[in-house]
């Protein structure tokens, strides 16, 4: 449904060139806004943006899984083509090659190096000191689980955030080929032979172009996400008491935790879709250029699918059901890696009795509106006590 002027005036903001333009207030406790709108308006069209909100778990859900209607963007429009902006047999093939290499990973993470990278980092813990929870915490680790899964030499993780920075700047639909060719040197020089990175850029069959957006992709999309996940559930679980008492239980399931704790606390804002034709969604009509906003996490506390929506329940039957790594055939490559580097994370807190103290923040979640992807808490104080 269309809303009426005077419901849209109140929801939105007039912040132009900005999908971004849902009032600060919003973002700062999105989920009665978003439980509203699944209620009144789960499919409803913003004029001045020219994009649908999709907030409805139905929905959402319906529009990833119907790739041959509505196809992938990404929200940086500077990005270019690549894997998640890729569509049918081109996607097909090359989601192919990926897969290979991450069910390698996959196997890899039976040796349990992530458990022993989440040691060091927890070990250098003393209870009572106080952390920021990114930079101490959440980064140390994910920046060795970087190092090992995107192979790059130790010595050289600060090359690699100062490439980032430089490749995020850039526009990279209309960039010069000695420009590509620039990074991709600087990465294959950060690289180790037989890394995920390394074997990106060395690929023949991959565009240079495409061989870019990718290797920012995994960094970003891939390690910067567990980064702000774990951050998130941190905080959430110094709390949140009933994930607490069920993470410090004698029978905690880190997979229900995860599961759980994900669907409450991932920092996936949205994801967005184009239509390639005109199309029926709900009682909509969707005209074929139309652009919708997918917001995943507004699906994951949908209450006609989650009972209790905004509670830790981690023995729901439907605990996997969430969708904070998409759905369809551009489902997240990295969710089984990612799932058991957080699992191991929870696991050795847990281990060491280590319980996270939150200090002076109130929000239970703050979404950030100025980026509708990747949303959470931000470098916020943190400290450990015994539990
Ligand atoms: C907790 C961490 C993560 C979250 C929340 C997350 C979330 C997502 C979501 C929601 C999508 C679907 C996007 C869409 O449909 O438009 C996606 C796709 C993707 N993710 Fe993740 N992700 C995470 C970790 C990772 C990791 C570790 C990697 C790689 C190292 C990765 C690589 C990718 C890639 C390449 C795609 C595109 C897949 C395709 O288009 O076929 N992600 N991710």
């Amino acid at each position: 449904m269309i809303m009426s002027s005077s419901i849209y005036s109140m929801l939105y903001c007039a912040r132009p060139h900005s999908i971004g333009s849902i009032r600060p207030w919003m973002m700062s406790h999105p989920f009665p806004f978003f439980n509203a709108l699944q209620k009144k308006a789960p499919i409803h069209f913003l004029k001045r943006q020219q994009t649908w909100i999709v907030s409805s778990y139905e929905y959402c859900e319906e529009v990833l899984q119907r790739s041959d209607d509505f196809s992938t963007r990404v929200l940086l429009p500077s990005l270019g083509e690549c894997l998640v902006t890729q569509q049918d047999e081109q996607h097909k093939s090359h989601r192919q090659w990926m897969n290979g290499f991450f069910s390698e990973l996959h196997k890899d993470q039976r040796d349990g190096f992530a458990k022993k990278l989440a040691e060091q980092v927890v070990d250098k813990v003393k209870p009572g000191n106080t952390y920021r929870l990114k930079t101490d915490i959440t980064q140390k680790y994910t920046d060795a689980l970087s190092m090992k899964v995107l192979g790059i030499y130790e010595d050289k993780m600060e090359d690699l955030y100062a490439i980032l920075g430089e490749i995020k700047g850039s526009d990279r639909k209309g960039i010069a080929e000695e420009k590509v060719e620039h990074y991709l040197n600087q990465i294959t020089a950060i690289s180790k032979p037989g890394g995920l990175l390394h074997s990106i850029v060395m690929d023949e069959l991959i565009s240079p172009k495409v061989k870019l957006n990718d290797t920012y992709l995994m960094i970003d999309a891939g390690f910067l996400t567990i980064r702000q996940s774990l951050a998130n559930m941190t905080s959430g679980l110094s709390r949140n008491q009933a994930m607490q008492e069920y993470l410090y239980s004698s029978n905690c399931d880190y997979r229900h935790f995860i599961n759980e704790s994900f669907r409450l606390y991932s920092p996936f804002f949205s994801t967005i879709r184009r239509a390639k034709k005109i199309n029926t969604l709900g009682n909509q009509i969707i005209q074929q250029g139309d652009q919708l906003l997918i917001c995943l996490m507004s699906a994951n506390r949908d209450q006609i699918v989650f009972k209790d929506p905004h509670r830790f329940d981690p023995k729901r039957r439907n605990v996997q059901k969430h969708l904070a790594y998409g759905d369809g055939i551009h489902r997240c490559i990295g969710q089984h890696i990612s799932n058991s580097f957080m699992a191991d994370f929870f696991e050795v807190l847990k281990t060491k009795q280590l319980k996270p103290v939150v200090q002076n923040y109130r929000k239970d979640f703050q979404a950030d509106s100025n980026n509708l992807m990747i949303s959470g808490v931000g470098d916020i104080s943190v400290s450990f006590t015994p539990c």
